[in-house]
């Protein structure tokens, strides 16, 4: 498995696959792996030639009152766990390579960022859309995998890829989650261990969601209702939001119809966690 450093390193690496006639799979990370990012490696390894995986905690979608200096990091266990599963090239960055001196361009998707995690985290989008749009012009992915886990990214990354001609494949797959429901995070490491006990009332309060709608619930606001008393029912946790909304475009809805997405974040202590569920109603 190859490591490179810089851009013109990885752009070597895809021009050679590339000259092979290889497709080429990239998989976007920030890194500290777990089963939902070795999820995406699988699948791109299934669907593409050749595999690329970047890792790059991006400076430019963290607040300034976010965790970007302790975000947790493990290089060399996560290229042990890329190597195992068989991707091709790590790409991973130094600030200096991705943001250099003067740096003065951004894309940002409006509309569907300013609601959900856009609304605690202002600029998080921009950064997230930034720094992707960097990593297809450098891998010129034929498919790019995103997990299902953070549902807004994917959607955005979609619009970005469409509203700009970006000509890949956006692959978005489902959650991977801990036995109890938890879905798996970089963050959960965080959680202490009653915090961690009480944060499976997320994938609960989504469970309950999906069991109301199966029994023929369809007002937004009572199907809200139902995951907000349940959340709030677990010790320690701060709601920050809890929406339905429609998929794409993550418009809000009374009465429920359609594709719809859940997605619930919730804080325990200082870790924020975020969960969602999509459903065809
Ligand atoms: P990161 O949080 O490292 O996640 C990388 C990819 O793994 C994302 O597509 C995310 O949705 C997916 N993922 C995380 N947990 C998952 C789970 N439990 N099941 C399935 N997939 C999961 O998301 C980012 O990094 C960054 O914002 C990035 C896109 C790399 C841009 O910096």
């Amino acid at each position: 498995m190859l490591i490179c450093r810089t851009g013109a390193e990885i752009r070597d690496f895809v021009r050679q696959a590339r000259a092979a006639g290889k497709t080429v799979g990239l998989v976007p990370t920030m890194g500290y792996f777990h089963e939902g990012h070795l999820s995406l490696m699988r699948e791109a390894r299934k669907s593409c030639a050749a595999v690329v995986v970047s890792l790059y905690v991006n400076p430019m979608q963290f607040g300034p009152r976010e965790d970007l200096a302790r975000y947790p990091k493990d290089f060399g266990r996560d290229c042990a766990m890329a190597r195992q599963v068989g991707v091709d090239a790590i790409f991973a960055p130094s600030d200096r390579e991705m943001y250099p001196d003067g740096f003065s361009t951004c894309v940002e998707v409006t509309g569907m960022t300013d609601k959900l995690c856009g609304l605690s985290r202002p600029g998080h989008f921009r950064g997230v859309t930034t720094v992707v749009a960097k990593l297809f012009n450098l891998v010129t992915p034929d498919q790019a995998f995103f997990g299902r886990k953070d549902a807004q990214q994917a959607l955005v990354i979609e619009r970005m890829v469409r509203d700009l001609n970006m000509g890949l494949e956006v692959v978005t797959l489902p959650t991977v989650r801990e036995e109890d429901g938890l879905a798996m995070s970089s963050r959960n490491i965080y959680l202490d261990p009653g915090q961690r006990r009480e944060a499976t009332v997320l994938y609960r309060s989504l469970r309950a969601f999906r069991e109301a709608v199966k029994r023929g619930e369809r007002d937004a606001g009572r199907l809200r209702g139902i995951m907000v008393d349940m959340i709030a029912g677990a010790r320690g946790a701060g709601i920050e939001y809890v929406e339905i909304l429609s998929v794409p475009d993550l418009q809000p809805l009374e009465v429920i119809n359609g594709r719809v997405v859940a997605a619930l974040a919730v804080r325990f202590g200082k870790t924020r966690l975020i969960d969602n569920t999509v459903m065809e109603v």
